[in-house]
Formats: C-alpha cells, sequence, structure tokens
C-alpha cells in the first residue's frame, strides 16, 4: 500500500469542544479503483479533492454504498474498531443489491486499519468522543447511459465527533411518504435511501420534529425505523424492536443490545409492532421508554411521538433501559467494560508499510 502522509495537519486548528457532526475531516483518506474486472493497489493520501468527469455513473445513476462505524480510545491510549467485521460483510451486502463489485476482505481491512493507525490521534479519548468512519464505493465510470459502471472507486474518510443529536427527540409518524419497499433496497446502505428520506424529513423539521418514524409501504400501519434508527418500544419490562426484513436495515447497534438485554435479563421481542399498538400501550400506562439505536447516536431516547394530530409524550425513566443498555455498550466501546464478545478490535497503531 502507498502512503503519502500529510504535511499540513489540520488536527491544531481543530476545536474539538465543538465539532458539528460529519463536517470535519481528519487528515488522510483511503483510495482504491475497480477497472478492467479487478481491485487495484490501494493508496493512503492527504484528505482532499478527487477527480471526477460530469459523465461519471454515481451522479446520474446513484450506484452507490457506504458504511458508518466508530473507533474509540481506550484508557491506554489504544484505538478500538467497534464490531468492523460487520461493517464489511454489510458493505459487501449492499454492494451485491447495487451491482457493485465485492470489496476483498484485504483491501477493507488493511487500508481501514493503517489509515485509523495514521489519524489515531483524531479520536479522543473522552466519553462523548469517538472517529466516525465512513468507507464507500461508487460508479466511477464514465456514462450517460443508464447502465451498471465497469469501474468502481472504494474510499474510507473519517470524522472526529461527540453527540449526534444535542437535545430532545420529536417525531412524527411518516403515513404518506416511504423510505423503503417490499423488494427494494432498504435493507442495504444504498446512498439513494438516505437522499429519497431528506425531502419527507424536512417537511417533519419544518413542523418542528426532529425526525420522523418510517412505516411499512403497503399499510403505513407498522413501524420499521426512525430516521436512520432503528427503533425499540419498551412496553412494561418487554423490550420490542420490528422484526428485519428487506425494508429494515439491520444495525449493529441493534444487535449488539439485543444481546446485551437478554444477557442483563431484558426480555426482547422482535416482531411486527403497529402504531395501534404503541398508542394501546400508552392509553393503558404501560408504554415506558422508546429509543433509537445506531452508530452516530448509540442509544438516544424519543420523547415524544406524534400520530396524525396526536402526540404522545414518554416521561424519562430513572435507570431506563435505554440508559442502562448505552452504558454497557459505551463501556465495551471504548474498552472500560471487558469485551466477552470480541466485537471490538485493537488498531496496531504502527503504520504497515510506506
Ligand atoms: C437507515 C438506518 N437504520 C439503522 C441504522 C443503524 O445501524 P447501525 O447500528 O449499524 O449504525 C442506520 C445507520 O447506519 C441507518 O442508516
Amino acid at each position: 500500500m502507498k502512503i503519502s502522509k500529510t504535511t499540513n495537519s489540520k488536527i491544531h486548528s481543530t476545536d474539538f469542544s465543538n465539532l458539528p457532526f460529519g463536517r470535519v475531516f481528519s487528515d488522510h483518506m483511503l483510495i482504491c479503483k475497480y477497472k478492467n474486472g479487478s481491485w487495484g493497489e490501494s493508496e493512503i493520501l492527504p484528505y482532499g479533492p478527487i477527480d471526477m468527469m460530469p459523465g461519471t455513473q454515481v451522479l446520474h445513476y446513484a450506484q452507490s454504498v457506504f458504511e458508518g462505524m466508530k473507533a474509540f480510545k481506550n484508557s491506554d491510549d489504544e484505538v478500538l474498531i467497534f464490531r468492523k467485521e460487520e461493517n464489511f460483510k454489510r458493505i459487501n451486502k449492499s454492494a451485491e443489491r447495487l451491482y457493485i463489485p465485492q470489496i476483498p476482505e484485504d483491501i477493507f481491512m488493511e487500508g481501514l486499519d493503517n489509515l485509523i493507525a495514521l489519524d489515531s490521534d483524531w479520536c479522543k479519548k473522552n466519553e462523548e468522543h469517538s472517529l466516525y468512519i465512513r468507507p464507500f464505493i461508487f460508479a466511477s465510470g464514465e456514462c450517460i447511459k443508464a447502465s451498471a459502471s465497469d469501474e468502481y472507486t472504494f474510499m474510507i474518510i473519517t470524522s472526529p465527533t461527540t453527540r449526534y443529536y444535542p437535545s430532545d427527540i420529536n417525531v412524527l409518524v411518516e403515513q404518506h411518504y416511504t423510505r423503503a419497499a417490499k423488494g427494494g433496497v432498504g435493507y442495504t446502505k444504498a446512498s439513494g435511501n438516505y437522499a429519497s428520506s431528506f425531502y419527507p424529513t424536512k417537511l417533519a423539521n419544518a413542523r418542528g420534529f426532529t425526525q420522523v418514524i418510517w412505516t411499512d409501504s403497503v399499510e403505513h400501519k407498522y413501524i420499521e425505523e426512525s430516521g436512520t434508527m432503528n427503533i425499540w418500544i419498551r412496553i412494561n419490562d418487554t423490550l420490542l424492536t420490528p422484526e428485519l426484513s428487506d425494508s429494515i436495515l439491520g444495525g449493529f447497534t441493534r444487535d449488539s443490545l439485543i444481546t446485551l438485554a437478554r444477557e442483563n435479563g431484558i426480555k426482547v421481542e422482535e416482531r411486527k409492532i403497529s402504531i395501534e399498538e404503541v398508542l394501546e400501550a400508552y392509553n393503558n400506562g404501560i408504554l415506558k421508554e422508546v429509543f433509537g439505536t445506531g452508530t452516530a447516536v448509540t442509544v438516544a431516547p424519543i420523547n415524544s411521538i406524534t400520530v396524525g394530530d396526536k402526540k404522545i409524550e414518554i416521561e424519562s425513566q430513572i435507570n431506563s433501559y435505554a440508559s442502562r443498555l448505552k452504558k454497557i455498550l459505551q463501556g465495551i466501546q471504548n474498552g472500560s467494560i471487558e469485551d466477552i464478545y470480541g466485537w471490538t478490535s485493537k488498531v496496531n497503531t504502527v503504520v504497515s508499510s510506506q
């Protein structure tokens, strides 16, 4: 792997106490190109512009997938990446559905480890800090006939982060627009899924909501996800989360929480959850918590849900499941709680080749 280090690091001019999510980038990026049926050599370069012709296919047909993952620093200043094998598998699952060639494991893992090792100072040791990692693959061939590309680019960029949602989360149940349909690409991290979610989300934002709860595309009756988070409902002492389908992204925070909840004696059910069931639980006084999970937010309590013109407010609980599970998850992620699941991997901070 070719590595060219920056001679002009931005780290000392970065205000780590004020990091708007996703807008600050670390010093380096990884790039690897696919041409003539195979992936070439990866390269790490200073973060900067990439060449692109106006006819580049991704700009026209959105043939593009991405991942979101995080690295954390433990008390010994070692960098831990959370569940990287799962992100590797998921980017290839997304790639398959978008007719993008599979990225080989060695390109993904060596590129990731070298990049994070090189920019490890951008990962701060603090409870709310982490390094957000964004691998992505896009169609980089030049052709304006609607067709799959024969050239692709794989990249990884990173961004230091703190908290995602600074305040209360008030959500609107979306019963007109759809995020993902049966047989579609909702279970993947296809870029287009996000593009089509912005308009309904902006309409909800304009009405004062933080984000929407997506419902099924057929009846708008069952809840699926909340914005870019998997959603959880606590009724009495049972945690419910929608069962996975081709219209729901299988999050690893969701997967981790299912394990942690069960290990901590909390009953979890993965099944269909109707809006009606949530409203009924509220009316019966047994709706205890609603929260979302995802890499960016970890675990984020939802304060209110609006269905049509009915708003239900969820009172915050002392020692809530959300806060208990978040604490354990964050502890595993930052190494303060022993990782008995093998979810975290240490980055060897010696960059492997020059
Ligand atoms: C649509 C959607 N749902 C759920 C999630 C949560 O997934 P994860 O926990 O793997 O970050 C994400 C974030 O990646 C997402 O974009």
